[in-house]
């Protein structure tokens, strides 16, 4: 396994074989490895980022208590072939002043409780497939309405890179994984998310367990549900 903290000499390296690629913020967890294993299925050599994008962090407490693992995820990544881990003054040099921005389906569901976040979301994920330069890159469906972002983006951008959706990973109880999910204190509580999220009274069961719900809608042909449990927020779709 090769880092590259160093985003010129990432693109100065040459490689010849088909890439994929798997942009994350690091905390991995085995959802993140199923889309390593779909990469190194599909392509010949495997790339994964880890940066913490701030600007995609609408709420700076939660940018804060976002779990910082570069050690241990790097431990988890021996089997890999590069691993792109730079700084923010290397993705932002001129600060965020260029910004891509969707004003359609950004604005609902998650893009009404977290202003900003999709356009630093796209951002981010723009510059990471110009570096990546990648024939594929994996998304998980967790974050259902992030894959349709990414997924308009790159055909309306004409990118090259193949977006690939993969479907969402799941600890025992049903809990979607998730970075924050080492955050939670109730954990056990936590596994009722999905399990209430199926039910036509969805919101009201799920207030009544002790959730906050930021929303919860039908939307296209999944019903999508977001909650806070510990100050920590959840997301998943069915
Ligand atoms: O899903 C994530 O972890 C992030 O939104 C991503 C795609 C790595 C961009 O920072």
């Amino acid at each position: 396994m090769k880092v590259f903290h160093d985003l010129q000499e990432w693109r100065r390296f040459k490689r010849t074989e088909t890439l994929g690629f798997v942009p994350t913020m690091g905390a991995l967890h085995d959802g993140h490895l199923s889309l390593i294993r779909r990469s190194q299925q599909e392509n010949q050599r495997t790339l994964v980022s880890i940066f913490i994008n701030p600007t995609q962090f609408n709420d700076p407490k939660d940018f804060q208590n976002y779990p910082q693992t570069l050690e241990q995820d790097l431990a988890k990544l021996q089997h890999i072939d590069y691993v792109l881990a730079p700084n923010a003054g290397q993705i932002y040099p001129h600060g965020y002043h260029y910004k891509v921005s969707e004003d359609k389906i950004s604005n609902i569901l998650e893009g009404a409780h977290r202003p900003g976040h999709f356009d630093g979301m796209l951002t981010v994920v723009l510059k990471l497939l110009n570096l990546a330069r990648a024939d594929r890159a994996y998304f998980g469906e967790k974050d259902f309405q992030q894959l349709q972002l990414v997924r308009g983006m790159a055909e309306d951008f004409f990118l090259d890179t193949e977006i690939v959706a993969c479907p969402t990973v799941r600890e025992a109880d049903g809990l979607a994984m998730s970075s924050r999910n080492i955050r939670l204190q109730s954990r056990e509580k936590a596994g009722l998310f999905p399990k209430l999220l199926k039910h036509p009274n969805a919101r009201a069961l799920l207030e009544e367990a002790g959730f906050e719900v930021d929303y919860i809608e039908n939307w296209q042909g999944r019903t999508l549900g977001a909650v806070r449990l510990d100050n920590v927020r959840l997301i998943d779709n069915l």
